[in-house]
């Protein structure tokens, strides 16, 4: 623990505060553009809980009345990437069927999550589901997933910070890091 501490003073800037901020502004933005004329208040679902800082910084930028719930799923090991059973740790509590859904994560990686929790989802019969993360490592796809709002592709390197974790640490960064 105390080795990975020092690791991460070592961190480097990858996206700035300001940049992240323009990046989920933009995004709010075209949230708002495409569900103004909603006639029951959108759910926004954000997985827990690397999407927290975004999906908190996302909504107020979106000026509609909507329902805010959260899932938290157990994800697999980064390190080998192998397929393991996704768990839900905690379902959202709100019906969605009939209703416009938008899923939130972090990033986007494999896409594996993404996948299941749509299935889950649209299980459900919601009216629309629609999916946004803000970062995407659009190499890594594994799983066919269309990602409908998209803050910004990176290349596949392991970034941390702004509610993603580095083994649970770095998640408080105000910006988005890396090592070398
Ligand atoms: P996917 O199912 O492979 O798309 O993985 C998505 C999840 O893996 C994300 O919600 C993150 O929790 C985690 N993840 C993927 N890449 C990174 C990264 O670079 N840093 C931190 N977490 C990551
Ligand atoms: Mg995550």
């Amino acid at each position: 623990m105390q080795a990975l501490v020092e690791d991460m003073k070592k961190a480097q800037v990858f996206i700035k505060e300001e940049e992240i901020q323009a990046i989920v502004n933009g995004l709010g933005f075209r949230i708002q553009q495409d569900y103004q004329n909603i006639e029951e208040p959108l759910i926004v679902v954000g997985l827990l809980k690397g999407s927290f800082i975004f999906m908190a910084d996302l909504v107020r930028q979106i000026n509609l009345p909507m329902n805010l719930e959260f899932m938290t799923v157990s994800s697999y090991n980064l390190e080998n990437k192998q397929e393991k059973e996704l768990k839900i740790i905690q379902d959202i509590n709100t019906p969605i069927a009939g209703r416009d859904v938008i899923l939130v994560e972090d990033i986007m990686d494999t896409g594996r999550t993404f996948s299941k929790i749509l299935d889950l989802l649209s299980s459900r019969n919601p009216k629309s589901l629609k999916t946004c993360a803000l970062l995407n490592k659009k190499e890594c796809r594994v799983a066919e997933v269309t990602l409908d709002y998209c803050g910004i592709e990176i290349p596949n390197k392991f970034v941390y910070g702004y509610g993603l974790d580095n083994s649970q640490l770095g998640r408080n960064l105000p910006y988005i890091a890396f090592e070398e």
